[in-house]
């Protein structure tokens, strides 16, 4: 088997999660990291063994041995990234949102086509076992027609007025902080379950902290809590919750909230499904188990076992039953596909591409519009 050549960009929570799982998926080699610092590269690559550490991404992308990257860096960074990546004819995955605006993701959209590049937006969610088991229920007419999608996705690590980290700047995150962040998660994954498109909403978006303290000393993803107050008062300009009220095609209803203060919980997404048969429940703290619910026989609760899933969900689950398969392992099955499909070009394409992270700006730009003038939206469907 030839080894697909590739290069992580961001060394932060991402470039790390991305790095142990390519370790996990059959001929690819991971042979440049690039950090912000050349020290941050180094210091990640020397343990996993990665022969060359850079601080500028151009010198990984004039290498014509690499074949792909891995787009890890702050929001902002993903268009001139995966642009210039697309423009050096390497394939691209890269981590979401895909950009901070439609028109510049609509670019790398038409860029990849053009190109014929393997493009793939890390909309990992997708890939648990049990909510591959949601969507071949659903295609298989188990849920009958859909006609409740809700939900949630709640976070506490931004609950202190102290608690910092890029994301909070509309000038390395985008516009959309809470929706951008999670609420993408969530939309994808009711998209992609209901095979339905949202087709109109309405939104309201709100900032808690107008002003928030940002520390002087460099603060990693997901450990602000812990950083106590001594630095600058910056105004807050990004939302910290968003709820949404949503029609999607064929008639469904939907409703769902997202907040980056709801203490107590971690990484809470919750998706609910009610069609005219039967109703799923899933929590992405528990991704083990499904809740089906019938109304005229008992409700179950099913544990992962890939013998118990539907067949064309089997082939997400490597674990036997007993053995929980979680976070870590979903990168895995997105990954795999993704590098499956640049060794075979002709194979089909089973992971999220760019035109679906396109698809979650367009929402996430609805629910800004929605928000700004207190009105339902009408969503468009490229
Ligand atoms: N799919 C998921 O489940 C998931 C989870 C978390 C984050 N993300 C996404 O991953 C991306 C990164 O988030 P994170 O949590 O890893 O952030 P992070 O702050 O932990 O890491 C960002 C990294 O980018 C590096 N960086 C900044 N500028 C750079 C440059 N010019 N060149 C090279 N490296 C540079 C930083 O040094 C840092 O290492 C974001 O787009 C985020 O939305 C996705």
């Amino acid at each position: 088997m030839k080894r697909i050549r590739t290069a992580i960009l961001g060394t932060g929570f991402m470039g790390r999660v991305h790095l142990e799982a390519l370790r996990r998926v059959e001929g690819v080699e991971v042979v440049a990291i690039v950090g912000r610092e050349l020290a941050s590269a180094q210091s990640l690559g020397a343990g996993f063994g990665v022969e060359r550490s850079e601080a500028d991404y151009r010198n990984v992308l004039s290498d014509a041995s690499i074949d792909a990257v891995h787009i890890c860096t702050p929001n902002a960074l993903h268009y001139p990234m995966a642009k210039d990546a697309l423009l050096a004819g390497k394939h691209v995955l890269c981590e979401k949102p895909l950009s901070t605006s439609v028109e510049t993701a609509a670019e790398i959209v038409r860029l990849a086509a053009e190109r014929n590049l393997r493009n793939c937006v890390c909309q990992n969610l997708r890939f648990y076992p049990m909510v591959q088991q949601m969507r071949r229920m659903r295609e298989d007419g188990d849920l009958g027609r859909i006609l409740i999608v809700q939900g949630n996705y709640l976070q506490d690590w931004l609950l202190d007025e102290t608690a910092w980290n890029w994301r909070i700047d509309s000038k390395a995150a985008g516009q959309s902080r809470t929706m951008g962040d999670v609420g993408t998660h969530w939309f994808d994954m009711a998209e992609h379950v209901t095979g339905l498109r949202v087709s109109s909403l309405c939104a309201d978006l709100q900032i808690f902290y107008p002003t928030r303290t940002r520390p002087t000393t460099k603060v990693e993803t997901f450990t602000a809590k812990a950083v106590t107050a001594s630095g600058e008062k910056v105004v807050v300009d990004t939302e910290d919750f968003g709820s949404v009220l949503f029609h999607m095609d064929g008639g469904a209803r939907g409703a769902m909230m997202a907040s980056q203060m709801a203490a107590g919980r971690k990484n809470q997404l919750k998706m609910e499904i009610y069609g005219t048969k039967a109703s799923v429940s899933w929590d992405q703290e528990r991704p083990d188990e499904l809740w089906v619910g019938h109304p005229d026989s008992a409700n179950h609760l099913y544990i992962k076992d890939p013998t118990l899933l539907k067949e064309q969900a089997k082939s997400y689950a490597d674990l036997p039953c007993g053995h929980s398969e979680g976070y870590d392992d979903v990168f895995k099955q997105i990954f795999r596909r993704f590098y499956a499909s640049i060794r075979d070009q002709g194979s089909p394409v089973e992971y999220p591409q760019m035109s679906d992270g396109l698809r979650q700006l367009v929402l996430m730009d609805a629910e800004l519009k929605s928000h700004r003038s207190r009105r339902w939206v009408d969503v468009e469907n490229p």
